[in-house]
């Protein structure tokens, strides 16, 4: 693995960037696996950049997100489409809505949407970048610990924890679905690249367990330790523990 320590969440955020736009010369039909959250809020602005001087383009882009609320879409304010819409989808014009992958939370039959979702990463050909952020209990995506590191998508039960973290985005924390969709640890593993951020010293002792810890389910993100391709991207605070 490789960790890269920046000065500060901007400096984070640019090296982030840096990455993606790499991989978007490199590969002009790039799969880019993307994740919500706080920490790559900057990341999607730095990127923008970028894409507003021309030096990047977004048409033979595909996406695929993490997670989704359960019984939530793009028109819903707390929506993890939602929050993409307003940090990437809307300003990357040329970025095909076909081409954006979302698990749809308001389907019918959900597991039968997690299935779909896995299929049409396959149709993709595989995710080539895939961006993620760490929760403060170990989680990626929305795999809570405990889940199999072979799981695939599914749907699970949201931690009171993890349903409070996104409480911000609802009138109250009552309004917070109960239930998400997540690509499973196996679906995220077989990404060709992963890059992981984190940023704040709230994060520094879940970094150190994530990178130097025992690899266990109860600690998903240890799982990151076994993958052949992972960048780590910390702020200093974030790094402080390592
Ligand atoms: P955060 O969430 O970026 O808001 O800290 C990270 C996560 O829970 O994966």
């Amino acid at each position: 693995m490789e960790i890269i320590v920046a000065k500060n969440y901007r400096e984070m955020s640019i090296i982030a960037a840096d990455l993606a736009i790499k991989q978007l010369k490199r590969k002009k039909t790039s799969v880019l696996g993307l994740a919500t959250g706080n920490t790559p809020i900057g990341f999607y602005h730095e990127i923008l950049k970028v894409y507003h001087r021309g030096d990047i383009s977004f048409k033979s882009v595909k996406t695929f997100n993490l997670d989704e609320f359960a019984g939530l879409d793009d028109t819903d304010r707390g929506s993890l489409f939602y929050y993409m819409r307003k940090h990437l989808f809307d300003k990357a014009a040329d970025l095909q809505p076909k081409n954006i992958n979302m698990l749809d939370g308001r389907a019918k039959n959900l597991r039968a949407e997690c299935h779909r979702f896995e299929q049409a990463i396959k149709s993709a050909g595989g995710i080539d970048w895939q961006l993620l952020g760490i929760g403060a209990n170990g989680h990626i995506g929305w795999n809570e610990p405990g889940t199999s590191f072979k799981s695939r998508t599914h749907l699970l039960n949201l931690t009171i924890k993890s349903r409070r973290a996104q409480a911000e985005n609802f009138k109250s924390i009552k309004d917070v679905p109960k239930q998400g969709l997540t690509m499973g640890i196996g679906t995220i593993m077989e990404a060709k690249q992963l890059v992981l951020l984190a940023d704040g010293k709230e994060k520094a002792s879940i970094v150190r367990e994530a990178l130097r810890g025992r690899v266990r389910q109860r600690v998903p993100a240890t799982v990151l330790q076994r993958h052949p391709n992972l960048v780590v991207v910390l702020d200093e605070a974030a790094a402080s523990s390592l």
